[in-house]
């Protein structure tokens, strides 16, 4: 199958962008994939799209573009919308003028947190905070423009990019000698983009709609940091506080693990968090 991946410089884009050069062995069928980081192609410039579109004729587009910083986007709320709200509308627009499947990543922040068990696709969304309220009005503007696309959700991805996620976070803090501090009230499904990503291959070719793709199973931040340590092999040095502890401009919300079973139903169970993790960190130059 032939793959344009938008987004393709940041955490989960970024293992598209290694498929690009060296496909997955592990798939019977790898794709091609067409990976555009931003400087390539901007989402939200809709004669690029098209332009792009095409060019490569993809059979499927996977969206991994987005404004992920959720503190600065109570301030850039302007910048936020365009990337998380009018990119994907220019995407879906553009995919349904040419009959092409559109994957559309969102996020368990869609979600308040205050459920207390995990989440599945017909729960109502109630987002808190600019970049929870962008991401939700992105899923519903696609789902508008283009009824066949995907709309998957996925939750605490980590991976190899260039960018840093909470395992360089963790793993770096603790070589720098001091304690390391981390939520401990904070739940949710840590994932892995190298897994998230074979999922959004995999919906590629299934019934439009919602799915959640999260790594099975469900941990606190200071669990995720622990794993982490143990993974690595460093010693455990945290101090594990509440997240009002740390005065951060956006809410997040507490608890928000995501039920993956309906893309488990599809055939496409997703594996445990801490299987994922510790193949991750250990895989790693520095793990
Ligand atoms: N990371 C997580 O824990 C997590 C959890 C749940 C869901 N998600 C979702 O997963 C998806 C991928 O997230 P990620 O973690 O890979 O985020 P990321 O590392 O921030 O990557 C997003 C990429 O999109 C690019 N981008 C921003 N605006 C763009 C535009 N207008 N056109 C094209 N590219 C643009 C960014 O470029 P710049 O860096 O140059 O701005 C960045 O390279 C997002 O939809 C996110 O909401 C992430």
């Amino acid at each position: 199958m032939r793959l344009l991946v938008t987004g393709a410089g940041g955490i989960l884009g970024s293992a598209f962008a290694r498929w690009a050069s060296t496909p997955p062995h592990d798939l019977i069928h790898p794709p091609e994939v067409h990976a555009f980081p931003r400087a390539s192609l901007d989402i939200a410039d809709a004669a690029r799209v098209a332009a792009s579109l095409d060019r490569i004729k993809p059979e499927a587009v996977i969206n991994c573009a987005a404004f992920t910083n959720v503190d600065a986007a109570e301030r850039e709320t302007w910048a936020c919308r365009r990337a998380n709200v009018e990119g994907p509308r220019v995407l879906a627009e553009a995919c349904a003028a040419r009959r092409c499947r559109l994957v559309h990543v969102s996020t368990d922040y869609v979600f308040d947190g205050e459920k207390g068990s995990p989440y599945v696709e017909t729960d109502p969304p109630a987002p808190r905070g600019v970049y929870a309220m962008s991401k939700r009005e992105g899923e519903v503007a696609v789902l508008e423009a283009c009824p066949e696309a995907v709309v998957a959700r996925s939750s605490w991805i980590f991976g190899q990019s260039g960018k840093q996620d909470f395992v360089d976070w963790v793993i770096r803090g603790l070589r720098s000698g001091g304690l390391v501090r981390v939520i401990a009230d904070q739940r949710g499904g840590p994932s892995w983009s190298e897994d998230v990503a074979r999922a959004l291959v995999h919906l590629c070719t299934q019934p439009a709609g919602i799915y959640h793709a999260s790594n099975a199973g469900s941990c606190s931040r200071a669990e995720q940091a622990h794993a982490i340590a143990a993974a690595a092999g460093l010693e455990h040095r945290f101090e594990e506080v509440p997240a009002s502890a740390l005065k951060r401009l956006a809410p997040r919300p507490r608890n928000t693990p995501l039920d993956s079973g309906r893309i488990a139903a599809s055939g496409h169970p997703m594996r445990p968090w801490d299987v994922a993790l510790r193949e991750y960190v250990q895989g790693r130059a520095d793990g």
